[in-house]
């Protein structure tokens, strides 16, 4: 096969990629708080998934926990990105624990969606990875109500009640391509099912997708930057596979990038999921440039300005501290 000369190596980095409104929140919230408390704060779960900012904010003092039972009475802890069931809230209240909500506001979002379908009646099918913290998180708020779908085929076997009152609702961080084909199958078998009341797949996620489609076109690799539990990171793999990428990878860090996918690549495409920072992302680029890769075009499909002010609880103390 043709080995591509130096002057054909090109990357294509995609933009949006890396943090979204919600991650930043979240993880500049465990830092504000082990600024204004101390160290240690406890977290419930990683903070978002990724194992460089877990392992980042250890170091600064703050303790991952996976159940607020391992918490010490009267400490403060924090609610990941990721969203809590009502009873871990009522958990934390029982240990006397500071909670510190950094659940996204747009998984809060699905979560109200969620209690009140639940009491208008509904019954809800949630799509969504079983075992996932945002999932787990979401049908804690309507737990007799919610059946998991977990993919397009679990629509044929799923044991749902009779009922004329069907909406469905999914997690923020799923393929967009994926879910459309679920809910399509879902139609199919329910047809008077209800569509919930905006998108529940949230922007960032959309916007990352598309962003990435468009590198993989013609790209004969796609490195994607995150944690092998982020799940828009997985699905960034996928979508790239799926809108023509010749390979596609992820990994954790620039060090992993292995030198036999190189190996005849000319265009290189490379993303990062949504908890990613974007030192990891220039750790890769440096290593495409040692390695002959130093033409960066950036191929942006849309732009991103929002932010999330700060968890309320943190905000109080951080003003009265002023
Ligand atoms: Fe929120 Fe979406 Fe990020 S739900 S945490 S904005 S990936």
């Amino acid at each position: 096969r043709d080995e591509p000369v130096a002057g054909d190596k090109r990357v294509l980095l995609a933009a949006p990629r890396g943090y979204c409104a919600g991650v930043d929140r979240a993880v500049v919230a465990v830092e504000k708080a082990l600024e204004r408390y101390g160290s240690p704060v406890y977290v419930r779960k990683q903070i978002v998934h990724n194992v460089h900012v877990v392992s980042t904010l250890e170091k600064k003092g703050a303790i991952f926990v996976d159940e607020v039972g391992e918490v010490p009475r009267g400490s403060h802890l924090v609610f990941s990105a990721h969203g809590v069931s009502p009873a871990v809230v009522q958990g934390a209240a029982d240990r006397d624990l500071q909670a510190i909500d950094a659940t996204c506001p747009l998984v809060t979002k699905v979560h109200r969606e969620a209690t009140r379908f639940s009491r208008d009646d509904f019954h809800i099918l949630l799509i969504g990875h079983e075992g996932h913290e945002e999932v787990e998180g979401t049908m804690g708020h309507a737990p007799e109500r919610t059946t998991l779908v977990n993919s397009p085929d679990d629509v044929d076997t799923i044991d749902v009640p009779e009922t004329e009152r069907l909406v469905w609702l999914s997690q923020t961080t799923l393929s967009v391509d994926e879910t459309m084909e679920t809910v399509r199958r879902l139609r199919e078998r329910f047809p008077h099912l209800q569509d919930p009341p905006s998108d529940d797949i949230c922007y960032a996620t959309q916007n990352r997708q598309v962003a990435v489609r468009k590198i993989a076109e013609g790209a004969d690799l796609v490195i994607v930057v995150g944690s092998a539990n982020s799940s828009n990171s997985v699905r960034l793999v996928e979508v790239a596979l799926e809108y023509g990428a010749k390979a596609a990878y992820r990994v954790d860090y620039a060090s992993e990038i292995r030198q036999e996918w190189l190996d005849g690549a000319s265009t290189v495409g490379v993303t990062s999921g949504a908890s990613v920072p974007e030192v990891l992302v220039q750790q890769v680029i440096d290593d495409l440039a040692d390695a002959g890769y130093g033409d960066v075009k950036q191929v942006v499909t849309a732009e991103e300005d929002l932010m999330f002010s700060l968890p309320k609880e943190l905000r109080r103390d951080l003003n009265g501290n002023q």
